[in-house]
């Protein structure tokens, strides 16, 4: 197939971008080098639904979108109408808003855990918020930790050996545990004993499904050791269930952290949980920041969970993530590319493993640019995020793209000929935060 897209406009930008912005992305897993640089698009400049149109014109279906905040699509009507109108009002106040209210009693009604609620704006600000509530709440210190909770102080620490910039001593009071090993869990418990303030993981991370029991039998070694267990919802949230991963798999937690799905879209961090817990933000532990209730994320969020709640949004994104995956699984199979789905269907994770590394790495970027190019965004590694607005037609699409894709992938490994079809300027591997 020659070549029909156009990214020079993106081209362009980004070469002023690499100049003016270190690393060239407020967003180290969005950066253009994580996916096929000179082969995809970089910049945006429309989205509706499903789909969204690079600054070259060109549109696609896209998976990637924004990294998991979109549930119910691009410029969804319902979410977009209630920003309209609170924009008309105003965006923030000296004065409180009633939608920290109205949106707060929407959260305690739908999680399980809720029963106190703190607004904040990103991931890495609630986590860090539960981190300390739970050190002032137990007395203690440490934290064992599973998984990317965000890039602040706290969760760095953890990775003192790989970044830089981060004080040693507060590596000293994280540690963590293998994903999915209790005895690896029980056995810091054990080593830290009396000294564990919280437990945190993320649900369904790490791209792998959940053992039976896991979840419940890391709430009793909580109990068992006196910790606090916080779950980050930041990707399952709003998006397993309406309740997250503790509704899903049917175990509360003493904390959790939402973020990427509170609002479609607009920035509304939400930490909440137990009231003896929460409360503690009332006093001497200090969580305040000035957007908190900034209006304009609320309405979007009160407007999103009436969505939420009010239609089939969670059965219809685990229907349409089902087919992808097993269409994904079955054209591997068919033109003999080693692609593989893992995790949940709201959110899969895939893989390309070819016996030589290298390979494997040359046919992601392959896989990514004979995508775009064909109108379909994906991901190096996944995940394939799904939203409410992919519907049928955009499956069939997408299938569609990648046999096409698979075809070409098949013919260049056969031939050897992988690296020679890439159009790249340069290829990194996605940035992999510091899981
Ligand atoms: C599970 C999880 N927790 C926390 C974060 C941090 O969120 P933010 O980037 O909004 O700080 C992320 C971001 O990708 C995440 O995926």
């Amino acid at each position: 197939m020659s070549r029909s897209r156009s990214y020079d406009r993106s081209l362009d930008l980004y070469r002023r971008e690499i100049e003016l912005v270190p690393g060239g992305s407020q967003t180290n897993s969005k950066r253009a080098t994580a996916f096929a640089l000179g082969a995809f698009p970089i910049y945006a400049q429309d989205a509706a639904g499903a789909r969204i149109q690079d600054v070259d014109g060109n549109w696609y279906i896209d998976y990637v979108l924004g990294l998991g905040p979109i549930t119910l699509g691009y410029c969804y009507p319902d979410v977009d109408r209630a920003i309209h109108e609170q924009v008309d009002r105003g965006i923030i106040y000296g004065l409180l808003s009633p939608l920290e209210v109205e949106v707060a009693a929407a959260v305690c009604e739908m999680v399980p855990c809720a029963e106190m609620v703190r607004f904040l704006k990103g991931g890495a600000e609630v986590t860090q918020a539960a981190a300390r509530l739970a050190r002032a709440y137990t007395g203690r210190e440490v934290i064992l930790n599973c998984g990317y909770r965000g890039w602040v102080d706290t969760w760095a620490a953890q990775h003192t050996e790989r970044l830089t910039g981060i004080p040693q001593c507060l590596s000293g009071v994280i540690d963590g545990w293998p994903r999915h090993d209790l005895d690896g869990l029980r056995a810091k418990l054990e080593e830290y004993e009396g000294r564990v303030a919280l437990v945190s993981l993320d649900p369904a991370g790490g791209g792998a499904r959940v053992p039976d029991g896991y979840h419940q039998a890391v709430r009793e070694l909580c109990n068992e050791h006196g910790a606090l267990l916080m779950y980050d919802e930041i990707v399952t949230g709003f998006r397993m269930a309406p309740g997250g991963g503790q509704e899903y798999f049917g175990v509360t937690p003493d904390l959790a952290c939402f973020a990427k799905g509170s609002a479609n879209g607009m920035p509304l961090g939400i930490v909440c949980g137990r009231a003896d817990v929460m409360r503690l933000a009332a006093d001497d532990v200090t969580i305040s920041v000035t957007y908190g209730g900034e209006a304009l994320s609320l309405a979007a969020g009160r407007a999103a969970m009436q969505v939420y709640r009010s239609e089939p949004v969670f059965d219809q994104i685990w229907a349409t993530g089902g087919r992808l995956m097993a269409g994904f699984e079955e054209l591997g199979e068919k033109h003999g590319v080693p692609l593989r789905c893992h995790g949940y269907e709201p959110m899969s994770s895939q893989t390309i493993d070819y016996e030589d590394a290298q390979l494997s790495r040359d046919v992601w970027t392959l896989l990514l640019q004979e995508m775009a190019e064909r109108g379909v965004l994906l991901r190096r590694g996944g995940l394939l995020f799904i939203t409410y607005s992919h519907r049928d037609e955009e499956v069939e699409e997408t299938l569609a793209a990648l046999d096409e894709s698979l075809a070409v992938i098949a013919e260049a490994v056969d031939e050897g000929t992988v690296s020679e079809r890439l159009r790249v300027t340069e290829v990194k591997e996605s940035f992999r935060s510091f899981t």
